[in-house]
């Protein structure tokens, strides 16, 4: 196949993209993304403070704007998070214990109700870990050490068909704190219990020759527990070849590893733009890490 989505496809998987509503107007970029990707994660525009900048007064239309421009061409949409430490509209930020609490609750329901049946996937809970491995001290965990599982149930509530997610980084190492924290939390829903369909490695390399250590093995493992694994924000710095190719063969090797998405289109669109750690050039031509990810879908 001639482009990620497709190659992907080939074997069930889907390959995805972040997309910025700002850059809709961009025709180059939007028809790399629309020719190159099958899945879509709105950058920021689905986030807390995007959704819900003032309380009980929702604000969908850029998120809208994203969803309706993927799913005109074909694509599905992954939600990306209803429940992070950043990224809070204000009026939250200041918000502690039970009324933090309570409006974690009324935003994961006002999200969902909007979204129900809609998505493919939401990351529930975003980045509640410290390198560690505990908990990452911020508001919410000011709330009680169960409001991860309460997000969790809020949102299996609000709507069943969609897939639910933990996603966090620096969690592609096996022998590392985080790593263990987040398996453990997930061993222990699953014993438990408690809705979780999916775990999101964010994939933010640094470039090198090789990947973290035991990179599959992570995948595999998140896997033996029941959940599918997903490469939710991948990207590499300066574009490392072999780093490319092996987490996509990382992926490819883990039957219950069902998709990767880069976060983002060129070089030029992402958060870590100095770095040049995309699939596409600032000019919109695909680089060598383009083709070794593609090669290594294929089966080439
Ligand atoms: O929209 C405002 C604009 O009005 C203002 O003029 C401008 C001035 O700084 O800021 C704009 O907002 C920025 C926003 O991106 C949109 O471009 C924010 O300052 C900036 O902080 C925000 O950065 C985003 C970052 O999350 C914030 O946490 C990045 O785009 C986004 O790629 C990044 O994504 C995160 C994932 O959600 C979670 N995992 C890590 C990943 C990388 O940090």
């Amino acid at each position: 196949a001639s482009t990620l989505g497709a190659a992907a496809q080939q074997s069930g998987r889907y390959f995805g993209t972040a997309i910025a509503a700002g850059r809709l107007g961009d025709a180059t970029y939007t028809s790399i993304a629309g020719r190159e990707f099958n899945m879509v994660t709105a950058e920021n525009e689905m986030k807390p403070d995007a959704l819900q900048p003032q309380r009980g007064r929702f604000n969908f239309s850029s998120g809208d704007q994203i969803y309706n421009w993927a799913t005109q061409r074909g694509m599905k949409v992954r939600g990306h998070t209803l429940a992070w430490h950043a990224q809070q509209p204000d009026w939250m930020r200041n918000l502690g214990g039970s009324s933090l609490r309570q409006a974690m609750i009324e935003h994961i329901n006002g999200v969902m109700a909007h979204y129900r049946g809609k998505l493919a996937a939401w990351d529930v809970v975003n980045e509640a870990f410290e390198e560690n491995g505990s908990r990452r001290q911020s508001n919410l965990q000011s709330t009680g050490n169960d409001w991860i599982e309460v997000a969790f149930r809020t949102a299996r509530a609000a709507d069943p068909s969609v897939k639910l997610c933990y996603n966090d980084y620096n969690i592609e190492n096996w022998s590392y704190g985080k790593t263990q924290g987040v398996y453990n939390l997930i061993r222990d829903f699953k014993s438990r219990g408690v809705p979780i369909d999916c775990v999101g490695l964010q994939t933010h390399f640094t470039g090198g020759s090789s990947l973290p250590g035991n990179f599959q093995q992570t995948l595999s493992s998140f896997a033996a527990l029941g959940v599918d694994v997903t490469l939710t924000e991948v990207d590499v710095t300066n574009s490392s070849t072999s780093q490319y190719a092996g987490l996509t063969q990382a992926c490819i090797n883990v039957p219950r590893c069902i998709g990767i998405t880069v976060w983002g289109v060129r070089d030029s669109d992402s958060w870590r733009a100095s770095e040049n750690p995309l699939l596409f050039d600032r000019s919109g031509n695909k680089k060598a890490a383009y083709t070794s990810v593609l090669n290594v879908l294929n089966g080439a």
